[in-house]
Formats: C-alpha cells, sequence, structure tokens
C-alpha cells in the first residue's frame, strides 16, 4: 500500500509555495508532500526532501524523479537540515515541513518491527544504522524505565503493570510476542482499538528519539526560514503538538517574562507570527478515505 499524505491541500495552501521558492520537507517519506510542493511551485521551485530511512529516501528519490534538478533528496536527519540547506549553497528557505511519525510503507512492512500485527523482528528504527532497537528496551531496560517511557511516550495509564508483564516475560524476540503479552495482561480501554498500540507508539517513540529531535528541529528550521517563510508541522501525537504549540506560542510573544515580573527583562523578541491558532485537523471525508489521518493536527506559522 502506498502512503496517502495527510492533510496535503492544507498543507499547500498554508505554505502557498511559489516559484522561484525553496523548500524543505523534513520528512520526505513516500515524497506525496513534496511532490504537491513541486507542483505548487512550477516552473522553478526546489525542494530538498530529508528522511533518515534509507528505504524512503530511494522511494521519494524515484517518485519525485519528474521534477528533474528541482528536487533534490537526501538521507539526513530533519536535525541537520541546517548543514544539508547550507551544503546546497542555499542560505534561507521559504517554507519548511514536517510531517511526523511513520509511514504506512514502514507499519507495513513486517522486517521493520512496526506493527503489533505483522509477525516480525521488534526493531522499530526509522534508520537502520542506529544502535538502538526496540528489543533492546524491552529486553535489558529497567522496569521503572520501561514504565516510564510507557507513560510518558504512549499515554498509557497501565504502564506499571505492562512494563512488570515485560520484565517478566523476557526474552522478548518478536512483534506479535510483545502484543501477546501486552494483551494478556491490559484491560482493553477503548474499543476499536489494538491494546497494544501505546505500547508499541511509546517504544517507537524511544526508540527514534522522536520527543528530542522535534524539540532540537525547532530552532533550527526558524533559523533557517527567510522572513515571510513558513513553517508547516503535522503532529499525531498529543506530546509532539503539545512542544508544537508551546514553542509557537513562545516564539510569537515579544516577552516571555513570568507574569508577576512587572516589567521586561527577557529581553525576547517575537520571531514569528502564529498562522492558525487552532490546529487543523483533517476533514470527516480525508478521516473516512484514510484513518490513518485521524489523530493528524496541523500548525502552521510564519517567520517575521
Ligand atoms: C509520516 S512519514 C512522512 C510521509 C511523507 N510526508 C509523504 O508524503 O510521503 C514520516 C517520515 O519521517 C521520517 N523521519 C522520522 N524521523 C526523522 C528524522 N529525525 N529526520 C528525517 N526523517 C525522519 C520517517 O522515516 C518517515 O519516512
Amino acid at each position: 500500500m502506498t502512503h496517502i499524505p495527510v492533510l496535503c491541500e492544507e498543507v499547500i495552501r498554508y505554505l502557498k509555495p511559489y516559484s522561484s521558492g525553496k523548500y524543505v520537507d523534513g520528512t520526505v517519506g513516500s515524497g506525496g508532500h513534496a511532490a504537491g510542493i513541486l507542483q505548487a511551485s512550477e516552473p522553478d521551485g526546489m525542494l530538498l526532501g530529508l528522511d533518515i530511512d534509507s528505504y524512503a529516501v530511494s522511494t521519494a528519490d524515484i517518485a519525485l524523479k519528474m521534477f528533474g534538478e528541482r528536487a533534490i533528496v537526501k538521507k539526513s536527519s530533519y536535525v541537520e537540515m541546517d548543514s544539508c540547506i547550507s551544503d546546497l549553497g542555499w542560505h534561507k528557505v521559504d517554507g519548511i515541513v514536517l510531517d511526523l511519525g511513520l509511514s504506512s510503507q514502514q507499519l507495513e512492512k513486517a522486517e521493520r518491527g512496526f506493527s503489533f500485527n505483522l509477525e516480525g523482528p521488534l526493531d522499530m528504527r526509522f534508520d537502520s544504522t542506529e544502535e538502538l532497537r526496540a528489543d533492546d528496551i524491552v529486553n535489558s531496560w529497567p522496569q521503572h524505565e520501561i514504565a516510564k517511557i510507557l507513560y510518558e511516550l504512549g499515554d498509557e495509564t497501565q504502564g506499571n503493570k505492562i512494563a512488570r508483564a515485560l520484565v517478566s516475560a523476557r526474552p522478548i524476540n518478536s512483534t506479535v510476542q510483545l502484543a501477546q503479552i501486552v494483551a494478556n495482561c491490559k484491560r482493553q480501554s477503548k474499543v476499536g482499538r489494538h491494546v497494544a498500540t501505546k505500547t508499541f507508539q511509546a517504544l517507537r517513540i524511544a526508540v527514534n528519539k522522536e520527543i528530542d529531535n522535534i524539540v532540537n528541529v525547532l530552532p533550527k528550521a526558524l533559523e533557517m526560514l527567510a522572513p515571510g517563510g513558513r513553517l508547516a508541522i503535522i503532529a499525531f501525537h498529543s506530546l509532539e503538538d503539545r512542544l508544537v504549540k508551546r514553542f509557537f506560542s513562545k516564539e510569537s510573544q515579544d516577552c516571555v517574562c513570568p507574569v508577576e515580573q512587572i516589567t521586561c527583562v527577557c529581553n525576547h523578541h517575537a520571531t514569528i507570527t502564529r498562522v492558525n491558532r487552532k490546529p487543523i485537523s483533517p476533514t470527516y471525508r480525508e478521516i473516512t478515505d484514510n484513518r490513518r489521518s485521524r489523530s493528524a493536527r496541523l500548525r502552521v506559522a510564519e517567520k517575521i
């Protein structure tokens, strides 16, 4: 199954790509958003697409071939976008999109270990050259550390119970084995959702250091934007969306002193305006066509 880009029309509408503009897709995946940006910025707009997954890089490379030299695809973390941009001889860019999380292609490849429905190794790395895998966490981290990530990264209220079950079931070697252990110890809380959804989400976020990456990329992305340039971020998880929301809120204020401070001492100046205060969600139609889109939230900011 090909990956259907989420909120694609909205991303294009808010980024407003134009010919002669330069754009970065920091999570190029299968190239869906990237192709939309390249089409909207015809005939001369340029796009740099980054991904840490080599398989995604080859997929995007093929998908964007039709745009010739206007599309450049590179294997790199979005956290390194500043050096990738300057390697091209570009100074600043006119728009950046980040579509966080994992793609349908990653989820559907059993050997990547992202899916509780497909028998596979407990891998879950976006970048297969990184060392940490999900089986390292479940088989060697202390129980309290596992409980902590389940709670913080998976919003899993039964994290202690699940962590205890995982530790006593060691060694755990496959996705289906992990899902079964969770199913045996956890009460089903929401109809229609697999009991292991939150455990898999927490492990994936921990393996790929997704929270640290978001915290690190936000100031860099702002720094790389030209005045009037826009940053569009799609988050699928409340923790990620909250980080983006707080960052945009702080960066859009002239003073960030505590309320009890009568005169400003922070010397902070707003660097962005928020294009939308409330996050943009997919329409009912998009959710019906692509269920994966249902938890997506898009926030957009414009560099002053
Ligand atoms: C939801 S998919 C993006 C799909 C893409 N927008 C499209 O239209 O096909 C997220 C992608 O981000 C990539 N990714 C995750 N963390 C990354 C990072 N730190 N740097 C670059 N890419 C990353 C994943 O490998 C995955 O391919």
